[in-house]
C-alpha cells in the first residue's frame, strides 16, 4: 500500500503546543515505499493500542476497504491504512492526539449513507467511524431536548422520542440507517423539511473532539442563548473537516397528529410546479411537498412493483400533519386541479399514506436500477423558478442522451437531478459527468444553491468555489486553518 503523508520526523512523536504547525498538504505529501508504509502502519496500530481496545482496531486489509466509500461509490476514495471504532470520547480523543502526532489523515465516518463522498478515505487514512458511539444519554420532555452520542441511528432517535411524545423532525430518505453524527455532518435535510427545517435548526449544542485532542464544547441546552460566536452551527455541515462530534444536544418538538398524503398527477412538470407555487402562495404549511417525475415512478414500480401511475409525467405528493389534515388536503387538492391536475387521490388512511412516502424514499435506489449507477445532483432554486430547472434538466438530458431522472423536494425548491449512467462505458460515464455539472450551472444561474443537502464532499469542490467566490473560499480555508492548522481532518474534501 502507498500511504500519503507528511512523514514525522524519526525523532519526533509529539508535537509541541505552540510550535508552527507542519500542514498536511497535497503538495508536501509524499509517496512513500512500501516497506515504510508498513513500518508507519505498524506504529500508528500500536500507538492506538495504547488507548484502545484490540477489536476497536480493524487493520485487516479485507475489512478495512469496506470503509473506503461512502454511496458516492465512483468518486476517488483511497484505502484506510487502519479503521478505529471508539466506544468513548477519551477514545475519541486519543485517536486524535496519535493522528496529531504521527501526522495522519482522519476521516470521520458515520454510517457511510452520504452521497457527495465526504467520508470517502484517504489514501493511508485512520477511518474513525463513530457508529459505535451510539447511545441515546437524554431525552427531556420538559426542556424538549434529547442529547445523544454521534452513531445514533436517527429512525432509533425518532422512535424513542415518539415514545415521550416528542418528534425529531429531520428525515433524510435514509433515516433507517444513517446516524446522527452524519446527519449534523452533512448538515442533513429530508422530506418533512419544508414545514420543519433542516437539521441545523435542531442542533443546540455539541461536543466536540479537536484535531490535537482537546474537548471543546458548544452551544447549549437552553431555548434561547447567544453567548459568542456560533460554533454550533459552523460545525452543522462541516463535513468532518473541523472536528469529531461526540455528543449533540438535540431540539425536539412535541409530536404532531399522523400525516395524511395526497397525491396529484400532472400531464407536465411545468402544471406541478405551478401546483407548488400555488399551494406556498396560499400560506398552506404542509408537512411534505414531494415531486416525482415519470422516470422516477417508473423505475420505483419496475423495482417495486408499488403500481404508481405510469402515464403520469409528474407526480405531486402533499402532507398535512395539522388536526384536520383531510381538510387541508381538500383545500390543496382543488389548487393541484386548478393547476391542472389530471388526477388527485387523497390517501384514505395512514397504510395507504405510508405506502406513498415509501414509494418516493425508494426513488434513488429504483433509479439506480436503471443503468447500475447514479449521480445525484442536490440543486436548490428558490420555488418560483422550479419549473425552469425542470425544464433545463429536460433539456440537459436530451442534450447529453442520457436518462435523468427528477424526484424533488418540491415544496423547498430542493431537486435531486438523477443522472442514470452504466459506470463500465467511459463515454456514457463522460456524458453523465458533463451533465451533471451543467445541472449545478443552471441551478446557480436561477439563483439557487448547488447542494441544499447532500454537502459538498469530493464530488462539487469545484463548484463551491464557483458559488461562494474567491473570498469566501479564502475565509472558509481560514476557518479551517483554525480549528485544524496541520490539515489532518477529511483532507481533500470541500474545497
Ligand atoms: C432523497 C435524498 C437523496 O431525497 O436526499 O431521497
Ligand atoms: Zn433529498
Amino acid at each position: 500500500m502507498i500511504m500519503s503523508r507528511i512523514e514525522a520526523r524519526p525523532d519526533e512523536d509529539s508535537v509541541a503546543v505552540g510550535s508552527a504547525p507542519e500542514r498536511l498538504t497535497e503538495n508536501r505529501a509524499e509517496d512513500l515505499t512500501e516497506d515504510r508504509a508498513e513500518d508507519l502502519t505498524q506504529r500508528l496500530t500500536e500507538r492506538l493500542l495504547t488507548g484502545l481496545p484490540a477489536e476497536a482496531v480493524l487493520t485487516d486489509p479485507d475489512v478495512t476497504g469496506s470503509y473506503a466509500n461512502d454511496m458516492a461509490s465512483f468518486c476517488e476514495a483511497g484505502t484506510p491504512a487502519v479503521v478505529v471504532l471508539p466506544r468513548t470520547v477519551e477514545q475519541v480523543q486519543h485517536v486524535m492526539r496519535t493522528a496529531t502526532d504521527l501526522r495522519i489523515p482522519v476521516v470521520p465516518q458515520g454510517a457511510r449513507t452520504g452521497l457527495s463522498g465526504a467520508a470517502n478515505a484517504s489514501e493511508g487514512c485512520i477511518v474513525l467511524s463513530l457508529t459505535k458511539m451510539d447511545r441515546i444519554l437524554e431525552i427531556s420532555p420538559v426542556d424538549r431536548i434529547a442529547v445523544v452520542e454521534p452513531g445514533v441511528i436517527n429512525a432509533t432517535l425518532s422512535r424513542a422520542v415518539n415514545e415521550h411524545g416528542l418528534y425529531y423532525p429531520p428525515d433524510p430518505s435514509s433515516w433507517e440507517m444513517c446516524t446522527i453524527g452524519g446527519n449534523i455532518g452533512t448538515a442533513s435535510g429530508g422530506l418533512c423539511c419544508v414545514k420543519y427545517g433542516v437539521t441545523a435548526e435542531y442542533v443546540l449544542g455539541l461536543d466536540v473532539v479537536l484535531a490535537d485532542g482537546r474537548l471543546m464544547t458548544t452551544g447549549r441546552r437552553t431555548a434561547k442563548g447567544v453567548a459568542g460566536y456560533d460554533l454550533t452551527r459552523l460545525f452543522v455541515g462541516s463535513e468532518g473537516s473541523l472536528g469529531i462530534v461526540v455528543r449533540a444536544t438535540l431540539a425536539l418538538k412535541p409530536q404532531p397528529p399522523q400525516q395524511l398524503v395526497l397525491a396529484a398527477e400532472f400531464a407536465s412538470g411545468s402544471a406541478a410546479c405551478d401546483a407548488v407555487c400555488r399551494i406556498m402562495e396560499g400560506g398552506h404549511v404542509p408537512s411534505l411537498l414531494e415531486l416525482m417525475d415519470r422516470t422516477t415512478v417508473k423505475a420505483v414500480n419496475d423495482m417495486a412493483h408499488m403500481g404508481l401511475p405510469e402515464s403520469t409525467e409528474a407526480l405531486l405528493l402533499a402532507a398535512f400533519d395539522t388536526h384536520d389534515p383531510a381538510a387541508d388536503l381538500a383545500a390543496v387538492g382543488a389548487l393541484c386541479e386548478a393547476a391542472g391536475a389530471t388526477q388527485v387521490v387523497p390517501a384514505e388512511d395512514a397504510a395507504e399514506s405510508e405506502l406513498l412516502l415509501q414509494a418516493r424514499r425508494l426513488s434513488l435506489t429504483g433509479l439506480e436500477a436503471v443503468k447500475g449507477t447514479t449521480m445525484i445532483d442536490d440543486v436548490c432554486v428558490p420555488r418560483s423558478r422550479l419549473a425552469e430547472m425542470l425544464e433545463g434538466v429536460d433539456r440537459i438530458a436530451e442534450k447529453y442522451r442520457l436518462t435523468i431522472g427528477v424526484v424533488a423536494h418540491a415544496g423547498d425548491g430542493n431537486t435531486h437531478p438523477t443522472v442514470c449512467f452504466d459506470a463500465s462505458d467511459p463515454d456514457e460515464s463522460r456524458r453523465a459527468r458533463e451533465s451533471f455539472d451543467e445541472i449545478m450551472a443552471l441551478g446557480l444561474e436561477l439563483g439557487g444553491t448547488i447542494t441544499g443537502e447532500h454537502g459538498v464532499g469530493v464530488l462539487k469542490k469545484e463548484w463551491l468555489a464557483r458559488e461562494i467566490g474567491p473570498v469566501g473560499i479564502e475565509m472558509q480555508r481560514a476557518v479551517k486553518t483554525a480549528f485544524d492548522p496541520l490539515g489532518i481532518l477529511n483532507p481533500g474534501k470541500l474545497f
